[in-house]
C-alpha cells in the first residue's frame, strides 16, 4: 500500500516578533498576522492545484519533508471542522457531502486563521485553495497586505480515467489519517492501517463514493480550472504531468520548483532521495 500521512509540520521558531509600524498597519487592514517582519519573509509560498484525486495531498506531504514548510489543505481543515462539530464544520458539511464548494466566507475564515499560525511564517504549500476566482483574489489581497506574495502555482494534469481509478481506490486510516490506495494494496480485501498498533480498518471518504465524484469533477472544471489562466497571466503558473508513479511525479514537481528562487530545501527538513 502507498501510505501518505497527512499531518502538520512544525518548524522551530527562531526569531523574535519585531514589527514595523507599516506591518502593524497592514495586519490591522488585512486581519492577517504574519509572525515575521515585512520585507524579509523567507521560505516558499506555493499553491498546488488540480482535479480531485490528482495527487495534490500526496505530493504536498513530500514537499513538507523536503522544504520544511507546512501543507495547508482546506479539505483537511474542513474535514477536521466537520469531525469536531464546530460552527464552520456544521455549515460546510452539506456542501462537502454533495461535492460542491463550501461557501467562500467559511473557507476564507479558516484559511485566514491557519495562515496566521506561526509555522506558516516561513512559507507554505496551499493544497486545494484557492478554488475559484473570488478566493484567489482574496488570497492575493491577504498576502499583499503582509508583503508575502505567492512564488508559484503548480497545476497537476492527470487524465480523468486515472483520476477516477485513484479516487475509487483511496482509503484513509480513521486513527492516524494516513492515505492509502487499494490499487497499491498487497493485502486482502479488508485493508487495514499498517502503521497503527491495532491496525484499524481503512475507511472511504464520503465524497469519494461514486455518486459524488462526477459533481466534484464538474465543479473543478467550472470553478477551479479557469484559475490556471488567471495565474498564467500573473506569470506564476507551472504545469506538470502528474500521471505515473508517485516518485516520478515528485521528481517533476521538484524540478519545476527549482526555478523558484525561494525553493531551497530546509535546514530543518530531513533530506529525501528524489
Ligand atoms: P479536498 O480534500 O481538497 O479534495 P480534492 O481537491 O477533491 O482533492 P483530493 O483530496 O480528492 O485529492 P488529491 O489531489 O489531494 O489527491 P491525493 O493525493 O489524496 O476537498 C474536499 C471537499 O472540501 C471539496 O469537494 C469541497 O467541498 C471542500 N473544499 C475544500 N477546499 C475548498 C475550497 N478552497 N473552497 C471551497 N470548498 C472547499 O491522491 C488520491 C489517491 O491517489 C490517494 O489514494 C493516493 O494514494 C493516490 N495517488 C496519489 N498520487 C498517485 C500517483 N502518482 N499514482 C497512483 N496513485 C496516486
Amino acid at each position: 500500500m502507498l501510505p501518505v500521512q497527512r499531518r502538520r509540520a512544525s518548524i522551530p521558531w527562531a526569531r523574535p516578533r519585531c514589527l514595523s509600524v507599516a506591518q502593524r498597519q497592514r495586519e490591522a487592514r488585512t486581519g492577517l498576522t504574519l509572525k515575521a517582519p515585512v520585507g524579509s519573509v523567507p521560505g516558499m509560498r506555493i499553491v498546488l492545484m488540480g482535479a480531485p484525486g490528482s495527487g495534490k495531498g500526496t505530493q504536498s506531504q513530500r514537499l513538507v519533508e523536503r522544504f520544511g514548510i507546512p501543507q495547508i489543505s482546506t479539505g483537511d481543515l474542513l474535514r477536521s471542522a466537520v469531525a469536531r462539530g464546530s460552527e464552520y464544520g456544521r455549515r460546510a458539511k452539506a456542501a462537502m457531502d454533495s461535492g460542491q464548494l463550501v461557501a467562500d466566507e467559511i473557507v476564507l475564515g479558516i484559511i485566514r486563521e491557519r495562515l496566521a499560525e506561526r509555522d506558516a511564517a516561513h512559507g507554505f504549500i496551499l493544497d486545494g485553495f484557492p478554488r475559484n476566482l473570488a478566493q484567489a483574489q482574496a488570497l492575493r489581497t491577504m498576502l499583499a497586505g503582509i508583503g508575502a506574495p505567492l512564488d508559484a502555482v503548480v497545476l497537476f494534469e492527470v487524465n480523468y480515467a486515472e483520476i477516477i481509478k485513484r479516487i475509487s481506490g483511496r482509503r484513509t486510516c480513521p486513527q492516524c489519517g494516513r492515505v492509502f490506495n487499494l490499487h497499491d494494496a498487497s493485502s486482502g480485501s479488508t485493508p487495514r492501517c499498517d502503521h497503527c498498533d491495532d491496525h484499524p480498518p481503512l475507511v472511504q471518504r464520503r465524497d469519494d463514493e461514486e455518486g459524488t465524484v462526477r459533481p466534484r469533477l464538474e465543479v473543478y472544471e467550472r470553478e477551479t480550472r479557469p484559475l490556471a489562466q488567471h495565474y498564467a497571466a500573473q506569470g506564476l503558473l507551472r504545469t506538470i504531468d502528474a500521471d505515473g508513479p508517485v516518485e516520478e511525479v515528485t521528481a517533476r514537481l521538484v524540478a519545476t520548483l527549482s526555478s523558484v528562487p525561494s525553493a531551497q530545501p530546509s535546514a530543518h527538513a530531513p533530506q529525501t532521495a528524489s
